[in-house]
């Protein structure tokens, strides 16, 4: 692995594929084992989280679906800005376990917004899993279930994260390089 450049930026290795993999087999047992036999909804928040939902999903040695969902952004009238509007679930989650797939939870707001939604169409339980996690980038109380890993508050890229829709298909994951 070597140095990638996006953007006119540079970016250096950081976590590699047989870390990820590791630990997402871990993550996968670990659902498990809290979710038993209850065939939990796996929903993926597209498009950062196509590569890590893929891996868990796969990962995840009992009964379970997958849905995609898109997270609409729209200019927002209210003090809070820029609201989330979920797109695309079209499957009933009444009384089901849904686990969320996020690629990287920042300031929190948007996994906020998103389980608040889920919530409101009555689920069985809401949790929440995510690849990256930035805790000192956090500025809302969400409840984060299962942690990939949780890294500094820098930019990062690759499997899955994009820089304007650049590097998703990088199979490791960078870190954008300091001076
Ligand atoms: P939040 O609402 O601030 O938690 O935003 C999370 C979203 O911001 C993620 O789903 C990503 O799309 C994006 N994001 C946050 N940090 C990064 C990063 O380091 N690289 C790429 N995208 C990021
Ligand atoms: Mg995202």
């Amino acid at each position: 692995m070597k140095q990638v450049t996006y953007g006119g930026l540079d970016f250096v290795p950081y976590i590699n594929r047989e870390q990820i993999a590791a630990r997402v087999q871990e993550l996968a047992q670990e659902i498990k084992r809290d979710c038993g036999d209850v065939n939990p909804l796996f929903v993926c928040v597209l498009n950062g989280a196509f590569a890590f939902a893929s891996d868990l999903f796969r990962a995840y040695e009992n009964d379970a679906e997958i849905a995609f969902i898109r997270l609409k952004s729209y200019d927002g009238t209210g003090t809070t800005g820029n609201v989330k509007q979920i797109h695309g679930l079209t499957e009933d989650i009444s009384n089901r376990t849904v686990i969320v797939v996020e690629d990287i939870i920042d300031t929190g707001f948007t996994m906020k917004k998103l389980v608040a939604d889920l919530e409101e169409k009555n689920p069985k339980q809401v949790k929440v899993a995510s690849l990256l996690y930035k805790p000192n980038s956090l500025q809302c109380d969400v409840k984060i279930d299962y942690v990939g890993f949780s890294i500094p508050s820098k930019f990062i890229i690759g499997y899955g994260l994009d820089l304007d829709e650049q590097a998703r298909n990088l199979p490791d994951i960078y870190v954008l390089k300091e001076d």
